[in-house]
């Protein structure tokens, strides 16, 4: 039962979440692997949620599952071989949030877990796994749109549309996530004030930053959108017969590719004809 500081739509792990098991019902769950036959308890898992940076909610992760390991071999009911916190470790989307700490992270968890591995279970130490998704690859991603439309509207604040938005990225629709951007011909030009990047659908949930200083633009320009190596593709659709993106490696000064645009064929490819009257 603990809860990072995050989005709840990214807690999984409080009492209550469709996830995991409460105290009582691991308890259970290992009493019954224990008697059956084909089965061993070997490991213990938790993952908190994601996209949190202070790490305390994960040592509380660990110290529970140090807790239940001892208790499981207390019981004689298997040998706690594997134990993993997760993953969760929040990497920078805006300039807001904190600065990647990667590596600090990483040593902070292992040391705490071996002390509480120490502490609470005692004899040879399990293998700690850490699940890390977003941290490792999140910042590999950039997602590169087409300016199209533009209004200005009488407060000043531009909205200008580009050629994607909550099908290829639902996380600002989905819990609000916040991004940057940068105008690839001009990164650093002065700004022209505020503006509303947001995608083509008939949604107004459709956006992708709510409001972002941006020097002037104009159709045909491209907008960058770094950190987006994770959760995007994965969670993007055809909604409205959008098109998913090519996507591109850029490796060693060479770009590669590795999936080609979506076309309308790719839409239609699971409908069957009409059958004849
Ligand atoms: C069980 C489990 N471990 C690790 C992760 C990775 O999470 P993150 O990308 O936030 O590090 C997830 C993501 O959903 C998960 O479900």
């Amino acid at each position: 039962d603990q809860s990072p500081d995050t989005h709840a739509y990214r807690q999984t792990g409080h009492y209550g979440s469709k996830f995991g098991l409460s105290w009582e019902e691991a308890q259970i769950a290992a009493r019954r692997i224990a008697q059956a036959p084909h089965l061993q308890l070997t490991g213990l898992h938790a993952h908190i949620g994601s996209q949190f940076f202070d790490l305390k909610p994960l040592f509380r992760a660990i110290d529970r599952l140090a807790a239940l390991a001892a208790w499981v071999q207390g019981q004689g009911l298997g040998e706690v071989r594997y134990f993993s916190p997760g993953g969760g470790l929040g990497v920078p989307y805006h300039p807001d949030d904190p600065a990647p700490r990667l590596v600090e992270a990483v040593r902070g968890l292992s040391e705490y877990a071996a002390r509480a591995w120490q502490e609470r279970v005692g004899g040879p130490y399990s293998t700690l796994a850490l699940e890390p998704g977003r941290s490792l690859i999140a910042r590999a991603g950039l997602a590169l749109y087409t300016v199209g439309a533009m209004r200005h509207l009488t407060t000043g604040q531009r909205i200008i549309a580009v050629d994607g938005g909550m099908s290829d990225n639902l996380r600002p629709a989905l819990y609000g996530a916040r991004y940057t951007a940068a105008l690839a011909h001009a990164p650093l030009a002065p700004t022209a004030g505020p503006a509303r990047i947001v995608g083509p659908l008939c949604e107004s949930g459709d956006f992708l930053i709510d409001s972002i200083d941006l020097p002037k633009a104009h159709p045909g320009d491209v907008l960058v959108v770094p950190g987006s190596g994770a959760y995007h593709l994965s969670m993007a659709s055809n909604y409205n017969g959008m098109l998913r993106p090519a996507v591109w490696l850029h490796a060693r000064g060479k770009l590669i590719p590795m999936q080609r645009r979506e076309t309308v064929a790719d839409l239609l490819r699971r409908d069957f004809p009409l059958p004849p009257q």
